[in-house]
């Protein structure tokens, strides 16, 4: 059977839908003029994806050296939970073998307990901490997580 789930290099013109699901999914989201300038870097890899067809997730890597740094990533909370992110992840990572490159970096709120288990699962490991990291709506800091996937 054909999979849901399908991966595919995003594009300009799905920047607008990239916009507001950020919006959704992120106390402080990205304005579109962001992802315009992410997205003209060489060193940026972006992925969508779509199930049974409709646009439902993307996520936005860089690479720095030998390593990948994961720089957001979110899914439709619509199509949450069907396995989207992981299917994103898993061809970055490929990406990411496929480059050589030595691992993969990303940061996660240490209150965000659904992406942490998603990297968990992927086989990244915490490697640090950083403290006050990131300021929510109210103006709240919590402490940032740094996760690791490192290649053999
Ligand atoms: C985190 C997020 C990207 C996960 O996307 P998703 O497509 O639902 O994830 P998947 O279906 O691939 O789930 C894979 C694993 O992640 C974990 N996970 C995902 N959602 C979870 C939830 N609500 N509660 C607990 N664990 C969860 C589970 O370990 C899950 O494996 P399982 O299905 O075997 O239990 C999504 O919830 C999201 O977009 N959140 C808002 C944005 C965000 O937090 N991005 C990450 C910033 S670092």
């Amino acid at each position: 059977m054909p999979s849901l789930i399908k991966c595919k290099s995003l594009d300009r013109k799905n920047l607008e839908l990239c916009v507001v699901l950020h919006q959704v999914s992120f106390p402080r989201p990205w304005m579109l003029k962001e992802f315009e300038d992410l997205l003209c870097l060489r060193t940026t890899f972006a992925l969508f994806a779509t199930y049974k067809s409709v646009f439902s997730g993307f996520v936005m890597g860089m690479v720095c050296d030998d390593r990948l740094e994961i720089l957001t990533i979110a899914v439709d909370p619509a199509y949450r939970q069907r396995g989207v992110a992981t299917c994103l992840l898993k061809k970055i990572l490929h990406k990411a073998l496929s480059l050589n490159l030595k691992c993969i970096d990303i940061e996660v709120s240490s209150e965000n307990k659904s992406a942490q288990n998603l990297y968990q699962k992927l086989g990244f490991v915490l490697t640090g901490q950083r403290k006050n990291y990131y300021t929510e709506e109210n103006q709240r800091r919590v402490d940032a997580y740094l996760y690791r996937l490192t290649f053999k």
